[in-house]
Formats: C-alpha cells, sequence, structure tokens
C-alpha cells in the first residue's frame, strides 16, 4: 500500500514536468526510445499507465493494447493513445499463442517489480513476462534489451550487453530450472572440450562442414564466427516478428529438428543443423566417417538423430559437442560408457557403449 502511494506521488510529480512544455529533461530521463517519441504516443506516460493510480503490474495485457491484435491496437488509436502512420505493429500474442513459447500469456501473478533474477528460491514459479526481456522505458527499435538490468560487478549491476546475458537470468544458475532443463551457461562456457561459438569463438579451428559465411575463426572480411541463441531459437515464421515468443517447432526452434531415434534422414528432418552444415559434407562423411551410416541408418534406412550423439549446445568433456542422449545410448555390460580421441583434428576415436543392442567395445573410426 505504502509502496502504491509513493509511485503515485512520483507519478504526480513526474506528470507535472511532463506537462510542463518547458522541461523535457526530466521525461527524457524516464522514458527514452521507441515508446518515447511524442508523434506516436502523445499521452506518454499514460499509453501504459491508465486508470486513477496508474499501476501497472507487469503483466502482458498492457503491452498487447499496442502490440497484440489489429482490434487492440485500433481501440488505442480511436482513443488517441496510438498516432501516425507508424510502421505496422505485429501481433505478439499470435506468436506466443504457437505451440512452444515463452509463458507469457499462460502464467500471471508471478512477476515482481525489482525481483532479483537468477532465482534463488527452488521453489519459486516459472515465469517470463514481456518486462523481463524488454524495459518499457528504455527499449528501442533493435536495442530490445536496453535498460534489462545484467550481472552484478561489485555493487553495480551492468546492462545486458549480449542476448545470452538475457537468456541466463532464466536459463543457466536459476535455483528453480525445471527438471530436464540444464545450466546454459555452464554449456556454453568457452574453457569447455567443445561448444557452439556463442560466448567466443569455437574451440575447433576446422569445422569442414560450415557453410558461409560462417567460418570456424574469422579469417577473412564477411566471415562470422559467433553465433547467437536467435540463430537457433525464435519465430519459425521468417516474416513474422523477430524473437523468441513462440514457434511451431519443439525446442522454441526457428526450425526443424528431429530429436528422437528412429528416422530416416531428410533436408527436413535436420533443417536446423543445415543451415549452417552443409547437408553433403555430413552425408558424405568428410568428418565422422561413420555420419551417413549413423544418420542414414545404411540400407534400413532407420537412422537416429544428430541428438543422439551431439548436443546443440556445448560439452564439457568431449570433443564436436559430444553428449550421448541417455534415452538411446546406454553403458557396456560391464557399465563404461566412453568416448576417446586422440586430438580434435586427428579424425580418428573410438566408443564404448550400447546401442540398440549393439555392443561398441572401443569400437574405433
Ligand atoms: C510502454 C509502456 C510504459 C510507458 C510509456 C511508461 N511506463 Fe512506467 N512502467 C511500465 C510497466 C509495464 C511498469 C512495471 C514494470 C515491472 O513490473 O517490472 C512500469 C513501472 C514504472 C514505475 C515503477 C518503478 C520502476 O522503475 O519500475 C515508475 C515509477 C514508472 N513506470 C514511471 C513512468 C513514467 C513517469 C512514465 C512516463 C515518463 C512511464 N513510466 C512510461 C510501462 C510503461
Ligand atoms: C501505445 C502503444 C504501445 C504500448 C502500450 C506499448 N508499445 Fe511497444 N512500441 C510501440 C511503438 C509505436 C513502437 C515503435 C515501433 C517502431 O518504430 O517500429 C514500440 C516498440 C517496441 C519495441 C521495439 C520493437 C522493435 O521493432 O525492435 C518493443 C520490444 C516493445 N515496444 C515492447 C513493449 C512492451 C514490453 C510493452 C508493455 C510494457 C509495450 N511495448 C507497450 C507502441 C506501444
Ligand atoms: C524471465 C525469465 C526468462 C528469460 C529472461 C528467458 N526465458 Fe526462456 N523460458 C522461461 C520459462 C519460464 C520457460 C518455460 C519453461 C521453463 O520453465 O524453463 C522458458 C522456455 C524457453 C524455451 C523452451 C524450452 C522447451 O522446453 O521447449 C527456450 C528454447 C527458451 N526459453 C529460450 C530462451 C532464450 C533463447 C532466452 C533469451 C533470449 C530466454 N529463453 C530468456 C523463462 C525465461
Ligand atoms: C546451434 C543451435 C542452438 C543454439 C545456438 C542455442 N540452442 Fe538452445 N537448443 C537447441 C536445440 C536443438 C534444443 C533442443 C534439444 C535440447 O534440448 O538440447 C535446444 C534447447 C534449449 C532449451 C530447452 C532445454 C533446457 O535445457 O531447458 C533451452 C532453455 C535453450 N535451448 C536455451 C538456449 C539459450 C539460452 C541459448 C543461447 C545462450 C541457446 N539455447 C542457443 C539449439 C540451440
Ligand atoms: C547458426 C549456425 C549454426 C547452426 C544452426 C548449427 N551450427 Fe554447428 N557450428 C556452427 C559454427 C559457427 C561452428 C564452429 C565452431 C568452432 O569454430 O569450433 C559449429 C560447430 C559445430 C560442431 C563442431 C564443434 C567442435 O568443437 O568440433 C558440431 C558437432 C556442430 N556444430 C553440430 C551442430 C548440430 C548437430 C546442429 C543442429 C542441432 C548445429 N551444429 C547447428 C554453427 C551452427
Ligand atoms: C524471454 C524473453 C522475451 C519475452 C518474454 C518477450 N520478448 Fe519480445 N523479444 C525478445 C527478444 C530477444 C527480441 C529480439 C529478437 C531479435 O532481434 O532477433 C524480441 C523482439 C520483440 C519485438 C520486435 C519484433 C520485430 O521483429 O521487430 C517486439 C515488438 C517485442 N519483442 C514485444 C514483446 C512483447 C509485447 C512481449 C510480451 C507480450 C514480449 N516481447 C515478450 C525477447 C522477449
Ligand atoms: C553416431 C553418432 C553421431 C551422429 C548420429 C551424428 N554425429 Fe556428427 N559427429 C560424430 C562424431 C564422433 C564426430 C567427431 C568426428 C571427429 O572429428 O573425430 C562428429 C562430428 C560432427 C561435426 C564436426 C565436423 C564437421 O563435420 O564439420 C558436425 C558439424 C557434425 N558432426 C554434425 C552432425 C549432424 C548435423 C548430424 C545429424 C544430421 C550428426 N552430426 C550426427 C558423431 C555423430
Amino acid at each position: 500500500m505504502i509502496r502504491k502511494l509513493n509511485l503515485s506521488l512520483l507519478f504526480l510529480c513526474v506528470s507535472i514536468f511532463i506537462w510542463a512544455p518547458t522541461d523535457a529533461i526530466s521525461s527524457e530521463s524516464l522514458l527514452q526510445g521507441a515508446h518515447a517519441v511524442s508523434s506516436v504516443m502523445p499521452k506518454s506516460c499514460r499509453a501504459c499507465h491508465r486508470g486513477m493510480r496508474m499501476t501497472v503490474t507487469g503483466e502482458e495485457a498492457i503491452c498487447l493494447s499496442c502490440h497484440g491484435t489489429d482490434s487492440s491496437r485500433s481501440q488505442m488509436r480511436s482513443r488517441g493513445f496510438l498516432v501516425g502512420q507508424t510502421a505496422e505493429l505485429a501481433d505478439i500474442s499470435a506468436v506466443l499463442a504457437k505451440p512452444y513459447n515463452h509463458p507469457v500469456l499462460t502464467v500471471a501473478n508471478v512477476h515482481r517489480q525489482m525481483e532479483k533474477l537468477p532465482e534463488e528460491n527452488v521453489s519459486a514459479a516459472r515465469h517470463a513476462e514481456c518486462v523481463d526481456c524488454h524495459d518499457p522505458h528504455q527499449v528501442a527499435v533493435d536495442a530490445p534489451f536496453r535498460g534489462i538490468p545484467g550481472r552484478r560487478i561489485v555493487n553495480t549491476i551492468v546492462e545486458i550487453e549480449h542476448e545470452y546475458e538475457l537468456c541466463y537470468k532464466c536459463h543457466a544458475d536459476s535455483a528453480n530450472l525445471p527438471g530436464g532443463s540444464t545450466n546454459k551457461r555452464t554449456e556454453f562456457k568457452t574453457s569447455n572440450r567443445s561448444y557452439h561459438p556463442v560466448e567466443g569463438e569455437g574451440a575447433n579451428s576446422y569445422v569442414i562442414s560450415l557453410k558461409a559465411p560462417y567460418a570456424a575463426r574469422a579469417d577473412h572480411p564477411g566471415d562470422v564466427s559467433i553465433i547467437s541463441c536467435r540463430d537457433c531459437h525464435g519465430n519459425d515464421d521468417p516474416s513474422g516478428p523477430r524473437g523468441p515468443h513462440g514457434s511451431n517447432y519443439e525446442g522454441l526452434l526457428i526450425d526443424a529438428y528431429e530429436m528422437r531415434d528412429g528416422n530416416s534422414e531428410s533436408q527436413y528432418a535436420y533443417a536446423l543443423c543445415y543451415r549452417c552444415h552443409e547437408r553433403n559434407s555430413i552425408l558424405g562423411d568428410e568428418s565422422f566417417p561413420k555420419h551417413s551410416l549413423h544418420v542414414t541408418g545404411g540400407p534400413s534406412g532407420v537412422g537416429t538423430s544428430c541428438f543422439t550423439c551431439h548436443d546443440a549446445h556445448g560439452s564439457p568433456r568431449y570433443q564436436a559437442l559430444i553428449r550421448f542422449n541417455d534415452q538411446v545410448v546406454r553403458p557396456t555390460v560391464t557399465g563404461k560408457l566412453e568416448y576417446k580421441t586422440v586430438s580434435a583434428s586427428s579424425r580418428s576415436g573410438s566408443c564404448t557403449l550400447l546401442c540398440h543392442g549393439v555392443e561398441h567395445l572401443d569400437r574405433s573410426y
């Protein structure tokens, strides 16, 4: 109650400044970026802080009044909150309603203002609201996380600089990670044996299957050697709004990725990987000489997924993102499960494991 009163008081003060035409400085410092353009949002704070108290909760309804359906947007236009011929705003609610999504629409009343993330309470409910990822007072076109607090360095909180820092707030050291979910920070660590190059350049200096513009290291102008969460996670519709709001593909992925065992290989089944890794190189056994046999299944035509052997994020223990899917790959009868390699460039190694009833005892390639 005291908090709410304080907020209303603060509003009163700020509002006086904002509506006094002589003082633009205070409004500028509170509201910057995309929502501060007065020719588009002439009612400033009131576009979101409505009603008597002008308090808002951080739930999505306010945002979706402009970033939702055409009909809610035209209501905002008719009430004068949104004016001018701005670029057409996209319907984020339709993307959030896709089968794999951030639970913005489905989880309510969990987000708290000024909450501390990563979450430290093991039993805290999980959530993701628009305002966890976008600061409504500072967000700018092409700077979607401006203003979102990131890591704490001694006593100051630095702002998010890279996308992965935002994601780590809920997918890394959170005490309330759901069962089956893993700490993404430990998977992408550049001190790991192998990792997809999100935090820094990769561990392998010759990844033969890579397609342009990607290069294992940026040696030539135009080479890209770093990728981002958004290169794999996000909207499956390339012409729709960008961002990890929702997708028709499992894992909130931008493209298809068949993770189950026992499928036939196709461009579609592993489309996500084939965006950046040449299909002909993988099936042509240019690196792992048994790729084709495992992925296509040889004469049987029943192969196994990349997911059976590779982790899409990183592998603390093995080269080449090797991490066996324990639903498919088991230890041998003597309890051994191991992948051995000589060096990253030797293209030889051996496996000790049990897969489809076939025992591999130090089977080498
Ligand atoms: C685009 C929508 C939007 C606009 C415009 C906006 N706000 Fe906010 N504001 C919010 C939301 C949403 C929250 C709650 C954030 C949360 O729950 O984490 C908030 C929270 C606040 C808070 C609470 C403390 C804080 O910093 O989070 C204050 C104070 C505030 N706004 C002041 C203002 C003022 C003053 C203006 C105009 C200069 C303004 N806001 C314009 C959406 C907006
Ligand atoms: C009154 C209408 C209105 C409301 C309410 C509103 N926005 Fe916006 N928002 C806009 C406009 C207009 C832009 C600028 C779009 C442009 O220039 O392309 C924008 C831009 C954005 C962008 C940057 C988009 C980009 O293209 O990169 C984000 C992110 C965003 N808003 C999130 C939010 C969130 C989160 C809320 C709720 C707290 C919210 N908005 C509430 C009108 C609104
Ligand atoms: C404020 C917290 C929060 C932030 C920040 C956040 N997420 Fe999430 N994310 C969630 C929650 C909650 C879920 C629902 C499943 C769960 O509890 O993990 C989820 C689900 C996902 C899923 C789907 C998981 C599945 O099993 O299908 C992916 C992928 C994902 N997030 C990626 C990201 C990426 C990439 C970022 C950064 C751009 C990000 N998240 C930022 C909270 C967050
Ligand atoms: C090269 C593609 C790729 C990149 C880059 C990538 N992911 Fe993923 N991610 C996947 C795939 C494929 C899956 C589904 C298989 C799995 O669970 O490992 C997945 C699953 C997930 C899940 C659900 C499983 C879980 O443990 O909760 C989350 C959350 C997630 N990723 C977050 C992230 C974040 C955060 C980043 C960036 C720091 C990121 N991913 C970067 C491909 C990628
Ligand atoms: C957005 C582009 C992109 C996508 C999508 C992608 N990769 Fe990669 N991948 C890279 C880059 C860049 C490297 C080079 C890393 C390096 O330099 O070590 C790489 C390297 C690898 C490596 C070798 C790592 C090492 O250290 O030897 C493996 C294995 C791999 N990717 C598997 C996959 C699989 C499986 C998928 C699909 C789930 C996938 N990739 C999707 C860009 C991508
Ligand atoms: C888990 C984090 C997360 C949540 C929750 C989230 N967003 Fe986003 N959003 C992002 C990221 C990351 C991007 C930028 C993607 C990019 O640039 O590739 C983005 C992009 C956007 C854009 C720009 C789209 C474009 O193509 O220009 C808008 C508008 C937007 N978000 C609004 C919202 C609204 C409104 C909500 C709540 C209803 C919301 N977002 C919830 C992470 C999130
Ligand atoms: C049976 C296990 C297995 C399966 C299934 C598998 N791989 Fe591999 N992959 C390996 C091994 C082992 C290596 C390391 C070979 C070496 O360098 O010694 C490797 C290396 C790689 C590399 C790094 C070298 C290069 O080619 O650039 C990429 C990328 C890769 N795999 C992608 C894939 C993709 C994509 C799929 C699914 C279409 C897949 N793999 C399926 C075991 C597998």
